[in-house]
């Protein structure tokens, strides 16, 4: 594959053009940051982790109906994804109470919602990526009335298939957070990467923490967890 030109580097990943203008080749690096970006860490392994796992994800979703930018995994830590402009918008759905809605609200981490929580959150550095509703979307014009509704109805999709696949497998989707993009012809897409950096995952058994909770906590064994979710994902490892 050619090196094309770094077309965006983030936290967790660069983009890359490729010869072709609608497609991008992603590679997920081994840097995790949180807290706005107060707290940095290298942890070897995990780019890889996470572009096996949100290929799988994605590959799933898409032969479930689900369509994303997903195209194919080029390398243990390389993917190419259809080139969209993504909504700077971030996507949570809640099952169970964590993070910061178990703080806003006061709930125990933990608590069993007794339905899906939908939020939406603007992306901005400067902000800090504060919640926003309806109205403010709109007052923003950061996405239509119509596209909210698509993007939720698919992101309970998502919720819904991912929340049944990990229940299979011992795992708990206790939240995850999603992107859309809009293409060349202006089509909404699920994009961005579904990954244990993006979502909660406990062990339905234990509830033990099997995602990025492990870097903001410092409770260690960060990439084993990573690891132990491609695994119940029934991923091995060889090329
Ligand atoms: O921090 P909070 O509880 O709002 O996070 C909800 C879910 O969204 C978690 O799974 C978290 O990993 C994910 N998230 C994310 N990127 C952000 C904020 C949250 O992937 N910038």
């Amino acid at each position: 594959m050619n090196r094309g030109e770094l077309l965006y580097e983030g936290k967790a990943k660069k983009l890359f053009r490729t010869e072709d203008p609608d497609v991008v080749r992603v590679v997920y690096k081994d840097d995790a940051t949180a807290f706005d970006g107060k707290k940095k860490g290298h942890l070897p392994g995990k780019g890889e982790m996470n572009n096996r796992i949100s290929a799988f994800f994605f590959r799933y979703l898409a032969e479930k109906g689900v369509d994303n930018h997903f195209v194919r995994r080029l390398s243990p830590t390389e993917q190419l994804v259809r080139r969209v402009r993504i909504l700077p918008l971030e996507v949570v759905v809640r099952n169970r109470a964590a993070g910061s809605l178990a703080k806003r609200l006061g709930l125990e981490e933990g608590t069993s919602l007794p339905r899906p929580v939908v939020e939406f959150y603007y992306k901005n550095d400067e902000l800090g990526d504060p919640l926003v509703n309806e109205d403010h979307i709109a007052a923003l014009q950061l996405a239509s009335p119509d596209q909210l509704e698509e993007m939720k109805h698919i992101a309970l999709r998502v919720n819904g298939l991912l929340k049944e696949l990990m229940e299979e497998r011992g795992v708990i989707l206790v939240d995850f957070k999603l992107e859309f993009g809009l293409d060349r012809e202006g089509r909404l897409l699920l994009a961005d990467e579904i990954s244990p950096d993006t979502c909660r995952f406990w062990d339905a058994r234990t509830e033990e923490k099997l995602d990025k909770d492990r870097f903001r906590r410092d409770l260690g064994g960060v990439v084993e967890a990573y690891r132990e979710i491609w695994r119940r994902l029934g991923g091995e490892i060889r090329d």
